[in-house]
Formats: structure tokens, sequence, C-alpha cells
């Protein structure tokens, strides 16, 4: 069912097409932990968009605000996109909801590489997001230590923290690199074991930089965990990370594991070819 093609002639979201959005919705918002494989990249992206959607809702009429970890890289810029559209604005309140980031390069906000600058093209700027939902690494700090430990004081204030607390967020979107690295939680590097820190700097050998990340402990203590993971290239690494064997330092995505919330992969028939 291609739910965006009920959008009224003027392309408006029309009462029916927010019908058929909802109820559209209401099948996904039943689903808790799930691997959800979509025909193409595409059907992927109105997918995670209407799970966006579903649990914001829910966030915003339970406690009042939604808070949400965006994911950096390639894949998940068509759902911001499709997010940014007249379909998708009407469904929500976008001044209840504060973005954050998974993780970051220690690149300035407007460089070519900077996940925040993606972001912010693709959804934060089309959607006008005041500055005061938007929470990004302040890598014009240059120094990646200093860089993160300024995250974590900004995410200890927002979640108004106890010692040793960590943040839960309502969702926390995340991609997978060909190496089965998640957010910038890389293969055999330092921060993958980090038990206390809620933002971390992680020195990645193999790509001769430092990342800055957010850690394992706070990514498994969110509400909602989304993975997003679209192209064959990915298909080797999807079949080791949740058929093969369990080597968490070899496969960081491995360490996914919600204590408490759900956890979603939200794939394409092309990253999923090797799962039967
Ligand atoms: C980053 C990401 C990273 C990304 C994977 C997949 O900063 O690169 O946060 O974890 O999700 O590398 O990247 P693609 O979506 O581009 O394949």
């Amino acid at each position: 069912m291609s739910f965006l093609q009920a959008t009224g002639a003027n392309g408006k979201t029309t009462e029916t097409s927010r019908n058929k959005i909802l109820n559209y919705k209401s099948f996904i918002h039943q689903l808790t932990s799930e691997k959800i494989i979509a025909s193409d990249a595409e059907e992927l992206n109105k997918l995670a968009a209407a799970k966006f959607v579903s649990l914001a809702r829910d966030a915003i009429k339970n406690k009042g605000r939604f808070s949400v970890a965006l994911a950096g890289g390639s894949t998940p810029k068509g759902l911001y996109k499709l997010l940014a559209t007249d379909k998708f604005c009407a469904l929500l309140d976008w001044t209840k909801i504060y973005f954050f980031f998974g993780d970051e390069r220690n690149v300035l906000p407007f460089d070519a590489e900077s996940n925040f600058r993606m972001a912010n093209e693709n959804l934060l700027q089309p959607l006008k997001i005041g500055a005061g939902n938007i929470f990004r690494w302040q890598t014009e700090l240059q120094n990646a230590e200093t860089i993160a430990e300024k995250y974590e004081q900004t995410l200890k204030n927002f979640f108004n923290l106890r010692e040793n607390e960590f943040p839960r967020f309502d969702l926390i979107l995340l991609g997978m690199g060909e190496d089965g690295h998640t957010a910038s939680l890389f293969p055999f590097t330092e921060a993958l074991n980090e038990k206390n820190k809620i933002a971390v700097a992680d020195r990645v050998e193999k790509l001769n930089t430092t990342r800055l990340t957010l850690s394992f402990p706070l990514i498994n203590n969110a509400a909602n965990i989304m993975f997003l993971v679209s192209g064959e290239n990915k298909a080797e690494v999807l079949r080791a990370v949740l058929l093969g064997e369990t080597e968490p330092e070899k496969y960081p995505s491995q360490n996914v594991k919600p204590k408490n919330g759900n956890l979603f992969w939200l794939l394409d028939e092309q990253a999923a070819q090797l799962l039967a």
C-alpha cells in the first residue's frame, strides 16, 4: 500500500489522506521490535517516517515532548527529506521535538562531512526548527575530548540527570557501516567498552581521525532504537550481525540491545537479501 498516493489532487494533506496515513501508522504503531523489510529505499523511508510520526505523537501526548538522536551518514537523508514534506510536517507539533546527534565527525558544522549539516539542510532548516530545539556537537571547539565533555554536559542538563544516570531518548536513529560499526562506535576501538560516559571521543586509527559518539550505555537506555540499513553493500555485514557469531568487538552493531525498549531494524530488500 503506497500511502503517499493518499494525498489530495493539490498534493496537500486532505482529511482522507491524513486518515490513510494515520491508518498506516496504526499498523506501524503495533510493531514493538521487528525486522521490517521494505521493497526499496523509497518504501524504507515511508515506513521510517510513519514510525517516527507514531513515536513522536505518543511521546508528545504522554510527556509533552519527543527527544530524538539523529543518525548521520547517507542512508537517513531520504527519511529527513520525507519528514520535511507537507504530508508529514502537518502531522506533528515540531516545537515539541528536540533534536540531538548520535555521532559526529570532528569537522566544522558546515563542512561537507558534517552530520549536522546533512540533517540541517534536509530536515531542520526546511521545517524551520528553532535553535532551542537543536543540540549539535560543538565541533568548533576542535579538541575532541572537549567537544565530548561539552556534549555530555548538554545532555545532562537537557535530561536533568542525577549522578551516573543516563539519558533516555524517545528515539535513537542508527545506521550501520559495511564494517558493522554504528554511530561512531567502530570495530576494536576503545569507545566500545565505555561504561560510564554518555558522550565520547573515539579514536579510529583506520580512518586516522577521532570521531564523536554517544556511548552504548546511552544507546541501550533508549525507549526506541531504529536501524535504517539499505543497499546490497550492507548485505554481508547484516547477515553477520544478525545471524552470525556473537563478536561485538568485530561487529559493534551487535552491542545494540535496548535494556527496556524497542529495537527496529528497517531494511530494504537489497540489504536483507542474505537473511533468508
Ligand atoms: C556516520 C554515521 C555512521 C553511519 C554509517 C552508515 O557518521 O558515518 O553516523 O554510523 O550511519 O557509516 O553510513 P551510510 O548510511 O552512509 O552507509
